[in-house]
């Protein structure tokens, strides 16, 4: 039988299973919340439980599908264009790991972006392969970290040319978007794959007011965080790929390597109604979320002290397009932190923020706000900016911003080899020219200084203590103070 995207084949599947009455000797062990202590059950209620399932045959192999699931994915390859798309039930995270374990084995180079998520160093970590970083244009004014240019991704790639593959972020989490045709077709001249982490562009599709998605662009793997942006459970993302430049087995694999063998039905199915959800309303509900956004841009715009960046930057560095519904508003002119007018908000206003930096806010609009929630967030803003400016000098934290970033440190040992090697903690001061064994980064612009495997110069240690003495945090060592680092013994 031909499936169509009204279908929800897995959600079918387990109210069959329900309505049957089945008396369940199975996994989990709370059977349907029966044997559930009265508080959590109450609290996720016994029809949601009901549906706590397990792997059988009639619910299908989440690692070999064959049935209910295997149509779901189908289902959703079909409506994002992919020729594979694989259920991801611990985030993008999970599914970053899967394609770059896909793509790059230890000792194999991969190309990315310096200021990579987490989950991609992580990546990386697992794998063993060496990272070829590439650095991001930033935007100083905002103090954020664009995307990468064509120009660098190529420049990257003729220096590395036995490079497995090349990753990119696209949109990044302010929204903003890189030339990816572009970079798709140079990188694939070069014969590499290139890998989209799409955290933040499950709806791309369905606008062509929003940046064009990875698989349009003609990237081979993308990641998205269905649960971010439209309607899954939190952790549920999906992994597409195309045939061709991916080993679709082996991809597989890998995703079998990074996850549970025993996924939760409530969370795999709250991807195939997403699915159905966005294959019938997906239009209609990114439209209104655009619009919202807009509108909401627009009006942030007119409040004396505030700025929230939008179309007029398209075409500086490392922007080529934007998502208008990540609304970013840059705080500084009114004297506050952007930490500073999140605790205002969510402690005077009650609207907490998506996250702050150094200068901004970052809301995000999505097919759950109404015109009701964007009114209620720009008559706070107002009102904050009425009653809580003040005169902060930004003016030393900026001169250290503008300051000239170190050069690239040379990478000595894989991210993995220097974590797993013997490490050892030295003061900060004396480590130039020891291996370093972990990641140091100052938010702006988010992008590390020195990452595990590369060595440390005086440069570096002179750069992070003019950040630190104006002020700004670091991130990611186990001593935050920066006295001392970590590094290879
Ligand atoms: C750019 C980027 N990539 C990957 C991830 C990981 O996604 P998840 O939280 O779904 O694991 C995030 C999460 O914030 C992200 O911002």
């Amino acid at each position: 039988m031909r499936l169509r995207q009204t279908d929800t084949p897995l959600l079918a599947a387990m109210q069959h299973y329900v309505k049957e009455e089945v008396i369940p000797f199975h996994t989990p062990g709370h059977k349907q919340g029966k044997g559930m202590h009265h508080t959590l059950e109450r609290i996720i209620g016994r029809g949601t439980l009901a549906l706590d399932l397990a792997l059988m045959e009639e619910l299908d192999d989440f690692h070999e599908p064959y049935g209910c699931i295997k149509d779901a994915q189908e289902l959703a390859a079909q409506l994002y264009g992919a020729d594979h798309s694989f259920f991801v039930i611990n985030g993008t995270t999970g599914g970053i790991y899967a394609m770059i374990l896909a793509v790059a084995g230890p000792g194999e180079k991969i190309i990315v972006p310096r200021n990579a998520h987490r989950s991609i160093i992580g990546g990386i970590i697992l794998s063993g392969a060496i990272p070829i970083f590439m650095q991001p244009e930033v935007d100083n004014d905002l103090g954020l970290a664009m995307g990468v240019t064509p120009e660098t991704v190529e420049n990257t790639v003729l220096q590395h040319p036995d490079a497995k593959g090349v990753l990119i972020i696209n949109p990044n989490y302010y929204g903003v978007a890189v030339d990816l045709k572009k970079i798709v077709n140079l990188v694939h001249k070069h014969n590499m794959v290139v890998l989209v982490d799409e955290a933040h562009g499950p709806h791309l599709c369905f606008s062509n007011r929003l940046p064009i998605q990875a698989l349009d662009a003609g990237a081979d793997i993308c990641a998205q965080s269905t649960h971010k942006i439209i309607g899954a459970l939190t952790q549920c993302s999906l992994v597409h790929c195309r045939e061709g430049r991916i080993r679709v087995p082996h991809l597989k694999a890998m995703l079998q390597l990074t996850q549970s063998t025993s996924p939760n039905y409530i969370m795999l199915v709250s991807l195939d109604v997403a699915r159905m959800q966005m294959a019938l309303e997906g239009p209609k509900l990114i439209e209104r979320s655009i619009d919202l956004a807009n509108w909401t841009r627009q009006e942030i715009n007119k409040i004396p002290g505030l700025y929230c960046f939008g179309s007029e930057k398209k075409g500086d560095p490392g922007i080529f397009d934007l998502d208008p519904t990540k609304v970013t508003v840059t705080v500084k002119g009114l004297g506050l932190t952007g930490p500073e007018a999140e605790r205002i908000l969510r402690h005077q206003y009650k609207i907490q923020v998506e996250l702050s930096d150094l200068y901004n806010l970052l809301f995000l609009i999505t097919l759950g706000d109404r015109e009701q929630e964007v009114h209620l967030l720009v008559a706070a803003l107002r009102d904050m900016a009425e009653k809580y400016a003040k005169s902060y000098d930004f003016s030393l934290l900026e001169r250290c911003i503008n300051a000239p970033y170190p050069v690239a440190p040379q990478g000595v040992l894989s991210p993995r080899e220097a974590l797993f090697g013997n490490t050892c903690m030295v003061p900060f001061a004396h480590s130039a020219g020891m291996i370093c064994a972990e990641i140091v980064t100052f938010y702006p612009p988010g992008i590390p200084v020195v990452c595990p495997g590369e060595r440390i110069t005086q440069e570096i240690i002179d750069y992070c203590q003019l950040l630190q003495q104006s002020g700004m945090h670091v991130s990611g060592p186990e001593d935050y103070t920066l006295k001392t680092i970590k590094v290879v013994d």
